[in-house]
């Protein structure tokens, strides 16, 4: 039998479910992995690519997910098995709510250690560091805290046993309240730092025009895997988080509107920040691929020539810090719940345990920045490959599942039902979303990143 309600609660409105999943949305995927991928992968067609992905892979996902959660009411492994079950599907499927977890587990861990050298910066900006600083000199400030695994391991601490007190007092006490006003401080902040990047004139039309101009011959299948796996970063899709805080959502709340609104929300942010970063990076002659440390290499820039730079700069990173936050305890929510539910163990007893092995694992990432730089597997350091592996593969695959789950195993009965789409035409093309395009959609850019589809051309001689 599917329980009716989650036996962790349930949001107080519509609005606290908005408001908590843009939470887990918006954080760094969206103020530091944007830009620097975006710079990696050469800008106006790979920001092309990764809007089309939301539209038509992310939007319908997240739907997905919000529906099988309100649905299962419980943590991703249960709720797909009950699903499965009732519809005398293969229990198999909690499968799918495994890799979830373990994908979340394995995000945490590297992604509170980028949160921890954002919290660095916030003594670092208000204290006036970066007051006068050239290019050079904002390059130096964050090799010197990368270089030290000690500074990044206190960093990572602070994060994560951050993380694991909010955890552990329950995913929605507090969370509804702090979101409300952290996402409306964010846009600002973001909104200055656009205007302040406006006054670099022509580098900021260059700026544009590097991100809405698309040179396609720059796309390789390698770009559009990372840009289809970011979109599911970014919109926390494809490991059960959303599946979770869809859980703990009232019966009547229209899943339609709630997925637009959230992906709109963190696709602004998005944008946003890469027109705040690149022209920074075009009026300091500063390298475009600079990788994971272009934020911090290049917003201290501007905080550092604006008037009351380190004001505006010390909230700009403690708002990060405050939405990597709320996006960290979305990652580890899934397994939380999961252990909660199964070995009978109380919430904190099971924030503290998991806690502690997301931390060990995140050392490993740390170490990747400095005494292990050159511990490579297939050219990648720890931290590159996990990212890539858990962003572009793990996420897409999920996602993946999921649309196989909800398009072709269940019965559209059931998916009609709980998604309670007024207008039968939106909920066909919903349909059709997951049945035949994620699949095939995923399939193709995977295919394709492994270079087979140039293969199968060639052997076509096409
Ligand atoms: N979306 C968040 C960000 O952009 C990160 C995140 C939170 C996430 N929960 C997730 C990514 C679940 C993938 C899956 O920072």
């Amino acid at each position: 039998m599917r329980p009716t309600k989650s036996m962790h609660g349930q949001w107080s409105s519509n609005w606290a479910f908005i408001l908590a999943a843009t939470g887990a949305a918006v954080g760094l995927g969206n103020i530091w992995k944007f830009p620097y991928i975006t710079g990696e992968h050469g800008g106006g067609a790979f920001v092309i690519v990764y809007l089309l992905c939301i539209a038509v892979i992310g939007i319908p996902i997240m739907m997905a997910e919000v529906m099988l959660g309100r649905r299962g009411r419980q943590n991703p492994v249960a709720s797909l098995q009950t699903i499965a079950a009732e519809e005398n599907k293969s229990g198999l499927w909690r499968l799918l709510g495994w890799s979830g977890v373990l994908a979340g587990f394995l995000i945490l861990s590297y992604y509170s250690v980028i949160a921890g050298q954002a919290m660095a910066y916030i003594p670092r900006t208000f204290g006036g560091m970066f007051n006068g600083v050239t290019a050079d000199g904002a390059h130096s400030l964050y090799q010197s805290l990368t270089a030290d695994p000690e500074r990044l391991l206190a960093w990572h601490t602070v994060f994560m046993v951050g993380t694991m007190v909010l955890v552990a007092r329950g995913v929605k006490s507090g969370l509804e309240r702090s979101v409300q006003f952290l996402m409306p401080a964010l846009f600002l902040i973001l909104l200055l730092l656009v205007a302040y990047a406006s006054n670099t004139g022509e580098h900021f039309t260059r700026a544009i025009h590097f991100l809405f101009n698309p040179d396609f011959s720059k796309l390789t299948g390698k770009s559009v895997l990372v840009a289809m796996g970011h979109a599911f970063f970014s919109l926390s899709l494809g490991m059960g988080a959303i599946m979770i805080y869809g859980s703990y959502l009232p019966k009547d709340t229209s899943i339609l509107k709630v997925s637009v609104a959230i992906s709109i929300a963190d696709t602004l942010v998005a944008l946003l920040a890469g027109l705040a970063i690149f022209p920074l990076v075009f009026a300091n002659g500063l390298e475009i691929g600079v990788g994971p440390g272009l934020i911090f290499e290049t917003l201290p820039i501007a905080f550092g020539h604006m008037d009351g730079g380190a004001f505006f700069g010390g909230m700009f990173f403690l708002l990060l810090v405050l939405a990597a936050w709320s996006s960290a305890i979305s990652l580890i929510e899934p397994a939380v719940t999961w252990v909660v539910e199964n070995k009978g163990v109380s919430r904190v007893y099971a924030s503290v345990t998991l806690g502690v092995i997301t931390w060990l694992l995140g050392v490993l990432t740390i170490f990747s920045f400095n005494i292990g730089s050159e511990w490579k597997l297939f050219d990648k350091t720890f931290f590159d490959l996990l990212g890539y592996v858990t962003a572009n593969i793990m996420l897409p695959l999920g996602g993946l599942f999921i649309a196989i789950f909800s398009g072709w195993v269940m019965h559209q009965h059931a998916t009609r039902e709980e998604l309670g789409i007024k207008y039968n035409f939106m909920y066909q093309l919903w349909r059709f979303l997951v049945r035949w395009v994620t699949p095939v959609a995923v399939i193709i850019v995977f295919l394709n990143a492994v270079g087979l589809i140039d293969n199968i051309k060639d052997w076509l001689h096409y």
